[in-house]
């Protein structure tokens, strides 16, 4: 700092009038910063709102299709995609993640249709919407997620998921060394070019309640992630899981929750200059949604600034399911 101090400096004066303020600013948001989260439901024409996550639906394959060109109309340049699978078809092992036909793969079919290239699909790799017990991979006798196995179904998941198209495979479970096999996988089956964008830092967090809901796997879940997803009070093992999934091959990675987390954020963008996101959860949404509802302030004003914050930490982009919205008001 040169020579920092009163009246010589005022820091008030690049503040005092809009113009200013809009050639100062260091960060700013747009519509390309953002990644749209979907619940897909079965059936057609089927809109079922999500009563733990006000102003979400769960939506039928044809009107996936609509919401991914409303996106491409905003100026949102990806979609992320979560089946909520019928109780029949969920199973111990989760089988129906397998099925060439499941509701995953018939939207990401959908979308491509409806929308070409002009949209990317994101795809969630984890066992949860699929299995009748709610937890991510394949369970022991003493009820432990097993990680080796559950590496080797989830490396067919994101398989099934690239061949119906998707573009980005987003592996979510937390299992060790999951990173390095699906990238193996997807180099052996001709998907050179799907990226990888791992939640490497994924916390075992009380704020993704709602999208269980959304999902049907919060009813199922007995017990807890904590064998598998990370500790809130950890953040030098986050960067240890994100010097990993990067050695592994991954494009991007993930920190998620978000704002509890923007330590996080910051720290894997200084360490490692890679393209970092953050998943803005159920939990977060709906605090916001229920704060405006009680008066806490403007229900923009305060999405917006807390979208900005993450910008600022230093992300790429963040998934939210205020996409919509704040593209709206950012396209004016
Ligand atoms: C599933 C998954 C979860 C979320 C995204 N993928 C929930 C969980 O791990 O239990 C949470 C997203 C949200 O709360 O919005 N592996």
């Amino acid at each position: 700092m040169i020579n920092a101090s009163y009246p010589a400096t005022r820091l008030r004066r690049t503040r005092a009038t809009g113009w200013s303020r809009a050639m100062h600013r260091e960060t700013v948001l747009t519509p390309a910063d953002l990644i749209w989260p979907l619940f897909v439901t079965d059936g057609s024409n089927v809109e079922e709102p999500v009563t733990s996550l006000p102003g979400v639906s769960r939506w039928s394959v044809d009107g996936i299709a609509k919401r991914a060109k409303e996106a491409v109309d905003l100026g949102i340049p990806c979609i992320a995609l979560f089946p909520n699978t019928q109780p029949e078809k969920r199973s111990d092992d989760g089988a129906e993640a397998l099925n060439p036909d499941n509701l995953m793969c018939r939207a990401i079919k959908a979308v491509r249709d409806a929308c070409g290239s002009d949209i990317g699909i994101l795809t969630d790799v984890a066992l949860d919407p699929y299995t009748s017990h709610g937890q991510d991979g394949l369970l022991d006798d003493r009820g432990y997620v097993v990680n080796d196995d559950t590496v080797a179904v989830l490396v067919d998941q994101a398989v099934n998921q690239a061949d119906a198209g998707a573009d980005i495979i987003a592996p979510s479970d937390m299992m060790d060394g999951r990173v390095k096999a699906i990238r193996m996988a997807l180099e052996m089956n001709r998907h050179p070019t799907v990226q990888i964008m791992a939640y490497s830092a994924k916390y075992a967090s009380a704020f993704y309640g709602p999208f269980r809901d959304a999902v049907g796997s919060g009813g199922l879940l007995k017990g807890d992630k904590k064998s598998y997803q990370m500790d809130p009070a950890n953040g030098d093992e986050a960067l240890r899981e994100i010097a990993f999934d990067i050695a592994e091959g991954a494009d991007s990675v993930m920190v998620k929750p978000g704002l509890a987390y923007l330590d996080v954020i910051w720290r894997a963008k200084q360490e490692f200059h890679v393209p970092v996101f953050a998943y803005q959860v159920s939990g977060e949404y709906a605090l916001i949604e229920a704060g405006a509802a009680a008066g806490v302030g403007d229900r923009d004003a305060l999405l917006m600034e807390k979208l900005v914050a993450f910008k600022r930490a230093g992300c790429s982009g963040v998934l939210t399911y205020h996409a919509p919205r704040a593209a709206e008001l950012l396209n004016g």
